[in-house]
């Protein structure tokens, strides 16, 4: 798959696909979209319910790791918050070493642990982080883990509509604790109708820059 590096909106850097015509994440900004959707609307709403709770743990499921921004994102988190993450991530389509040395993110060396860390394997980062990569197609992966928090980050319905399914929704909800939430930067109909069938109660927020919606999903 042939990526070119851009710039967005909030000078931080994503990959552009041309054969999909589709970015990695929003040309409005990408980190700026990751922290929204993901951190903001996601990890932080979730860690406050597990606190709530007198556990500060929290298992995310990424659907494509991509960059690697929304994990690293996820790592500062935990490190802020003095909390620990599992954090499983799936992705078809590895960036080569080259892509992912060309990322600059602030936190680069950061970042850099993460794409060196092994495949297929949970390795521990930090006191509070553990990743786990792997490189699979969610669709033939068999989710054995009850996770609290899924980032469902594929390219958009449009171009893959086959994840954005309620098949697929279905299979990610029955692998997740109760009250387990879903975020994802897409509000399109068809992905509500599909979170729906597959059992979640579908919340629309306001979404990133230049996205008027996005949603979190809770399970049901
Ligand atoms: C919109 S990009 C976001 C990636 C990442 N979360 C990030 O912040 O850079 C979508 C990602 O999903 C991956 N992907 C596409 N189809 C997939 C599949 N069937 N299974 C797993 N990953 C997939 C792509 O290779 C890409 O890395």
């Amino acid at each position: 798959m042939e990526r070119r590096i851009i710039i967005t909106d909030d000078g931080s850097p994503t990959f552009f696909v041309p054969e999909l015509n589709e970015c990695y994440h929003s040309t409005r900004g990408a980190v700026s979209e990751s922290l929204h959707v993901f951190i903001d609307a996601g990890l932080r709403e979730v860690s406050s319910r597990r606190s709530a709770v007198g556990s500060s743990g929290v298992r995310i499921l990424e659907v494509g790791f991509g960059t690697g921004l929304n994990a690293l994102l996820a790592m500062l988190y935990a490190e802020e918050h003095k909390m620990t993450i599992y954090y499983e991530s799936l992705e078809k389509y590895p960036l080569s070493e080259e892509e992912a040395a060309i990322l600059n993110y602030s936190n680069k060396d950061k970042l850099a642990v993460l794409h060196a860390c092994a495949w297929e394997e949970p390795v521990q980062l930090t006191t509070g982080f553990t990743l786990c990569k792997r490189r699979i197609d969610v669709l033939a992966y068999k989710l054995d883990k009850a996770f609290d928090l899924i980032y469902f980050d594929a390219f958009a319905p449009a171009v893959q509509p086959d994840l954005w399914s309620k098949e697929l929704f279905a299979k990610l909800c029955a692998a997740m604790s109760p009250d387990g939430v879903l975020v994802t930067y897409s509000a399109k109909g068809t992905v509500k109708s599909a979170l729906r069938a597959a059992g979640f109660e579908v919340q629309r927020l306001p979404g990133a820059a230049g996205k008027r919606h996005m949603i979190r999903a809770i399970k049901n």
